[in-house]
């Protein structure tokens, strides 16, 4: 009797063990599943998530361009020693992807949304799901516009970008009636609008005392006596000169206003383009079309790529904007957020409903003679990246 009743408490236990173990299996099983259970994908790049929750989520509009590749390389250097868990993904130039991105990071728990969005107004939807959470949004480098769901906003002096563009056409333009083409930006990205702003603060005067003709665009020739344009009449310039950021694009556009151009808009000429990536595109179609003479081409984000166009004489300057400052800026106002504390603007944007508090980084002009100067000796690039440097 005692031998059955020590068999059974044995028996007994040995269950009790076995449940017990079972039941510890799976629910860590179910807690690894919550951990790495998100949509990571290879466009996703995680730090220090180990603890299950992502503190702060960061979402970028594109892998496929350089210059927001520069921006997750310098967001990875700056998370190198935080304390913050931290989660990147890309957008690859897709508002759903993006809305789908904005949906992962809420489920992984951010408390804080730094967002680069591919189209500012329709990243809306996505920016005020997060808000409902109580998430704080900080809009990065691009505006989210038409929404009151933007806590913050840290950028570069965008206007400045395209007045810095302008001037260097100005300052390099010979004589007069100098053909003028114009590029722009996506229209569904505020800055384009801000870029050419800024363009044509410089540029207008300069077309109306007859140093430039325009040479691409009916609608801009309509307006050329406009010191100052509305949004609207900026949207049918840039509906006209778009490149949508794509090089192909610009490539093409390119390609039609040479074929379409007479005599009188080749020999020398001025070229706006909006960023790097575009500028590379259009000066190759200008260096090969035989009516050119010589061309004066601006950029933007001092890519690699165009530093050495730049060095080798093909493209004519950049406007360095030093995503160092502005990750710092983005992730330092994060902190500050998770801290509890207020976070420091130096301005303002009015996102088209809310007028967003800004902090705002100036940009820098590069041609040949200071790329050593701005890019090497401060550390920004490595001389051994290009060929061609004393
Ligand atoms: C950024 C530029 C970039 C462009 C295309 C703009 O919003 O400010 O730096 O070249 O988008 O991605």
């Amino acid at each position: 009797m005692r031998e059955k009743f020590k068999f059974i408490s044995i028996l007994f236990i040995a269950i009790m063990a076995i449940i017990f173990i079972t039941g510890c299996n799976s629910e860590s099983g179910s807690g690894t599943a919550d951990d790495t259970g998100t949509d990571s994908g290879t466009e996703t790049e995680s730090e220090n998530t180990d603890d299950g929750g992502v503190s702060i989520g960061i979402v970028l509009p594109t892998k496929d361009e350089p210059r927001w590749v520069q921006d997750e390389a310098r967001f990875k250097a700056a998370l190198e020693d935080s304390e913050y868990t931290t989660e990147i993904l890309f957008s690859q130039g897709s508002s759903a992807k993006e809305k789908e991105n904005v949906e992962t990071l809420i489920s992984q728990g951010i408390d804080v949304l730094i967002i680069a969005p591919h189209d500012g107004a329709a990243a809306g939807a996505s920016v005020e799901a997060a808000k409902e959470e109580g998430i704080t949004v900080i809009s990065y480098d691009r505006l989210v516009t038409d929404t009151d769901a933007v806590d913050y906003y840290v950028t570069f002096d965008s206007v400045a970008v395209g007045e810095a563009q302008g001037q260097y056409l100005v300052d390099n333009a010979e004589g007069s009636n100098v053909p003028l083409y114009l590029y722009t930006g996506a229209s569904s990205d505020n800055n384009a609008f801000l870029f050419f702003e800024g363009a044509w603060n410089v540029l207008q005067p300069k077309i109306a005392d007859g140093t430039f003709v325009i040479a691409n665009s009916s609608e801009a020739e309509a307006l050329k006596d406009k010191a100052e344009l509305t949004r609207d009449e900026m949207g049918k310039i840039l509906g006209q000169v778009t490149t949508n950021w794509d090089p192909n694009e610009a490539k093409n556009k390119a390609q039609t206003n040479l074929t379409a151009a007479g005599e009188d808009l080749k020999g020398n000429v001025a070229i706006l383009a909006p960023n790097d990536g575009t500028a590379r595109a259009i000066a190759d179609v200008f260096a090969t079309d035989g009516g050119i003479t010589d061309y004066v081409v601006t950029g933007q984000d001092a890519e690699i790529a165009s530093i050495q166009y730049i060095i080798d004489g093909k493209q004519s300057m950049t406007v360095f904007k030093d995503v160092r400052t502005l990750v710092e800026d983005s992730m330092g106002m994060a902190v500050d957020i998770l801290d509890g504390n207020e976070p420091e603007t130096t301005g303002s944007y009015d996102n088209g409903n809310i007028e967003v508090p800004a902090k705002q980084t100036e940009v820098i002009v590069v041609e040949q003679d200071n790329v050593q100067a701005e890019l090497i000796d401060s550390g920004y690039y490595e001389a051994s990246e290009f060929t061609g440097l004393e």
